[in-house]
């Protein structure tokens, strides 16, 4: 018997605001970006950082472009101490970067979180401790003032040792962890109550950090928390408006985005998402679906693969191929009409105009992805992307004739291997089709004589076999069909005749492509040579020998 069962939940609480005005406002400028990557992300791993990972990471971030970065939790670890240590010691904070900590309100914990700071010159002290109703009622079993009390509590201790120790720039924040299950009157009274302690100005504010540390609605309903918090909330021009979002319901970003959109001014989040359960909001996102939309995300991703390594080796963690913007597969088109589509924009696309391609929101090449991660093949695989792709790697362009017919090809393959076929075996496959497979006769030599009439000695030959043919028209390969209808006795027409130049240059090979149909058959055949005539011939040789007359004269 299945325990599955929807009565045991309930709807999450919407909030009656009739004249919300954040789905009104767009985002035109990108946050204040904190990483809680040293903090939040490193807590929920499951081996966390090592020393030198660590060291390694906050590189990472500053060659990024942040200019907040939660390094710890140094009360409460002694890696996290030392490792502030380490970045105060070693002079390895930047003049512009302030770096942030987390600490509970306990005055014990943060009169060690001012210790592991001695000797910084600016830094934020993050203090938090738990509002919603179900931390409030089942975990400390207190009610709303004993809460506030905890809260204002902290406060004091964190203004009191920041007195003590003048000197660095500090700034507090405080969260109301837990803020999207709290009732918003209480999360705007203890949030006052706090700010009451720390007096701050417009010059000097505080950073309010309201966390859904669990998703539990929609983005919208918590976009509505976040507007009515902004309006309710005094001195609103004091405090600095933060959001950090977990991604229960798949939504941090989203929910971060209209948390701005709502008034949020700072974002808190990890790279590609790491941290408790499903993860933080995923700054790299975000900051991706800003630069999609024009907008300077203030972060340096181009170096995306150096990115990507450094985290992947930090976290040791996998990240999924199909992870927005950085995936292995989110470039990546296998569907015909996708390729298609793609195809046609880029061939159509003026160098220097806005992006606006079909299936593809940015420019792959921006994050070091090139065409050939767009294009790929498989059985689910059209004419154009397989096209795209030989032209590309081999100079091949296929007439439209040709791509029809071969796109056929490479799917019944595909379809019998089960598998994607990379460019090299789509160019082997191409050549073994249509080209010498050791199934043709071969034109061993030819001469030709101009005149009014073109002539066309050729030998043919088919293992020790050699055969002569030879024939007369208007132009070499006429006179070659010619040739080859008299000798053979056979009838067909050429039907579809392309060559080009493989390459620029006087050197450059040849390709012929040549469709060549009788009454019962229709066969192609491909040649390349660094001489054209020689090339078309070959081609023609090459179509004809799949003939079933030949075919049977070859095999008697
Ligand atoms: O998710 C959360 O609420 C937190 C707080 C400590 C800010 O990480
Ligand atoms: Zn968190």
């Amino acid at each position: 018997m299945t325990t599955f069962n929807h009565r045991k939940y309930q709807a999450f609480p919407v909030l009656n605001m009739p004249n919300r005005q954040w789905p009104n406002n767009t985002i035109t400028k990108a946050p204040e970006w904190c990483s809680v990557d040293l903090r939040d992300g490193n807590q929920a791993l499951i081996e966390p950082m090592t020393v030198s990972q660590k060291r390694r990471y906050y590189e990472l971030l500053l060659e990024m472009g942040f200019k907040q970065i939660e390094v710890g939790f140094p009360a409460a670890s002694t890696m996290d101490f030392d490792f502030v240590r380490w970045l105060i010691e070693e002079n390895k904070i930047p003049d512009d970067v302030t770096i942030q900590v987390l600490t509970q309100a306990r005055e014990s914990l943060i009169e060690k979180t001012f210790a592991a700071l001695k000797g910084v010159k600016q830094a934020i002290i993050h203090v938090y401790n738990s509002t919603s109703t179900v931390q409030r009622e089942l975990v400390f079993q207190k009610d709303r003032q004993g809460i506030i009390d905890i809260a204002v509590q902290g406060a004091t201790w964190v203004k009191q040792h920041a007195d003590a120790n003048p000197g660095p720039r500090w700034q507090f924040e405080y969260s109301p962890e837990s803020f999207s299950g709290t009732e918003m009157d209480f999360a705007v009274d203890i949030c006052d109550a706090v700010n009451a302690v720390w007096e701050p100005t417009i010059e000097a504010p505080v950073i309010i950090n309201l966390p859904a540390t669990v998703e539990m609605s929609t983005p919208n309903v918590f976009a509505d928390q976040v507007e009515w918090f902004c309006e309710h909330v005094k001195n609103r021009d004091t405090i600095k408006v933060s959001i950090h979002t977990h991604n229960d319901r798949g939504c941090a970003v989203a929910a971060a985005e209209l948390a701005v959109m709502a008034g949020a001014d700072r974002i808190e989040g990890t790279l590609l998402g790491n941290g408790e359960r499903t993860g933080n909001m995923d700054i790299i996102t975000m900051a991706m679906n800003l630069y999609s939309q024009g907008i300077d995300p203030e972060l340096n991703l181009g170096d995306i693969d150096n990115i990507i390594a450094t985290i992947t080796e930090c976290t040791q963690l996998p990240i999924h191929p199909r992870h927005p913007y950085v995936g292995e597969l989110v470039y990546t088109a296998f569907s015909g009409s996708h390729q298609d589509a793609i195809k046609k924009c880029l061939d159509r696309r003026e160098p220097g105009s806005s992006w606006n391609v079909a299936y593809l929101p940015i420019d792959p090449t921006d994050l070091n992805r090139t065409l050939k991660h767009v294009i790929r093949v498989n059985s689910q695989s059209g004419k154009g992307g397989i096209a795209y792709l030989l032209e590309q790697e081999y100079g091949v362009q296929l007439p439209r004739w040709l791509q029809i017919e071969f796109s056929g090809v490479v799917q019944q393959h595909s379809e019998a291997t089960a598998s994607e076929l990379m460019t090299p075996q789509i160019w082997s496959l191409f050549k073994s089709t249509y080209g010498d497979n050791g199934l043709s006769y071969l034109l061993a030599d030819y001469n030709v004589s101009h005149g009014n009439i073109d002539k066309v000695q050729a030998q043919l030959r088919d293992g020790d076999t050699v055969t002569s043919i030879s024939g007369e028209g208007s132009g070499a390969l006429t006179a070659f069909i010619e040739a080859l209808k008299q000798h053979f006795d056979i009838e067909f027409d050429v039907i579809n005749f392309n060559e080009h130049a493989l390459s620029k240059g006087a050197d450059a090979d040849a390709i012929a492509y040549l469709q060549v149909k009788t009454a019962t058959q229709s066969v192609i055949g491909v040649a390349i040579h660094n001489d054209i005539l020689t090339a078309s011939l070959t081609a023609l040789l090459n179509a004809v020998s799949q003939l079933e007359p030949i075919k049977k004269i070859m095999a008697a």
